[in-house]
């Protein structure tokens, strides 16, 4: 396995550039965050571009949302990134982690993919997580109850950027749930990290049918007017590709009041040279 992967980077050589880059400290937020040379990037990527979007909508403060925290490493990162975009935007951001606390519930059927995965696994030292990150809030419990309840019971800011890493369907289908939730509570598009839509592959074989993606494909067809979907060659856009990329999807709410709001540039008329 070690060996694999010191191939794999070997074969790409950008990466390897990249591993150095982020140990060296130089470049302002903005330029980390292009190179993606923080850890886990995907954080950094849908944390800055959430906040970016809500001052472009001149919003002053967003939630973002981890959606399965397990030992707490993700929304470590996940709090990081919100102090370092606030800084940036001056947009204020409350971030909040779902969890059972007790790791992965029963598996209800085969889409839960219970080959790969079982009930217990990923259990959280919740005191000690909250130790660590005595600002963010933690709900505990199962997101078949937690996460409908979420958005009137805690009235949060609006929601920008989501991650959902619950590895089964069931538990996906009850955190994509929270998005039937009134438009007050979300910007027009809302940045998404959907982790189980790829996986090793000696183990998932993710598709449609099962899964994450099997709710995210179920999702997409209850809902006319609100679409998850995968931002279209972003790996292109990116100075180095990896496979977060494919990971990334945006929720468009295309009947919310800001749906249309421009977010283009201010500062001059968009011309083309003849
Ligand atoms: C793979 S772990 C998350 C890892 C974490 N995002 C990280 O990056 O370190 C999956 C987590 O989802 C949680 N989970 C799965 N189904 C859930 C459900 N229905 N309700 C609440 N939590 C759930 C589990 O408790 C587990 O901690």
């Amino acid at each position: 396995m070690f060996l694999t992967r010191v191939i794999r980077l070997l074969m790409q050589p950008g990466r390897i550039i990249l591993a150095v880059m982020k140990r060296l400290p130089f470049g302002s937020y903005e330029t980390r965050c292009a190179l993606d040379l923080y850890p886990r990037p995907h954080y950094a990527y849908g944390v800055q571009q959430a906040a970016e979007l809500a001052r472009r909508l001149r919003v002053g403060r967003i939630s973002v949302v981890e959606f399965g925290v397990a030992g707490g490493a993700g929304l470590v990162e996940m709090s990081r990134q919100a102090a370092l975009a606030t800084k940036a935007t001056g947009v204020q951001i409350d971030v909040y982690g779902f969890d059972t606390g007790q790791g992965l519930p029963k598996p209800t059927d085969f889409r839960d993919l219970p080959y790969i995965w079982r009930e217990g696994d990923f259990v959280m030292d919740v005191a000690a997580l909250q130790r660590k990150l005595p600002d963010a809030h933690l709900i505990l419990g199962n997101l078949s109850d937690t996460a409908t309840q979420f958005l009137d019971g805690e009235q949060p800011a609006p929601i920008g950027f989501v991650s959902i890493d619950v590895d089964f369907y069931s538990s996906t289908a009850a955190a994509l749930a929270i998005f039937a939730g009134d438009h007050k509570y979300f910007l027009p598009r809302v940045f998404c990290y959907l982790d189980d839509t790829v996986g090793d592959d000696d183990q998932i074989i993710h598709n449609e049918y099962v899964g994450e993606l099997a709710a995210i494909r179920e999702f997409n067809e209850a809902s006319r007017t609100a679409k998850l979907s995968a931002i279209n060659g972003l790996r292109h856009k990116r100075v180095v590709p990896a496979p977060w990329n494919d990971n990334i999807f945006a929720l468009h709410r295309f009947d919310h009041p800001d749906y249309g709001t421009y977010v283009g540039r201010e500062d001059t008329q968009t011309q083309l040279p003849l």
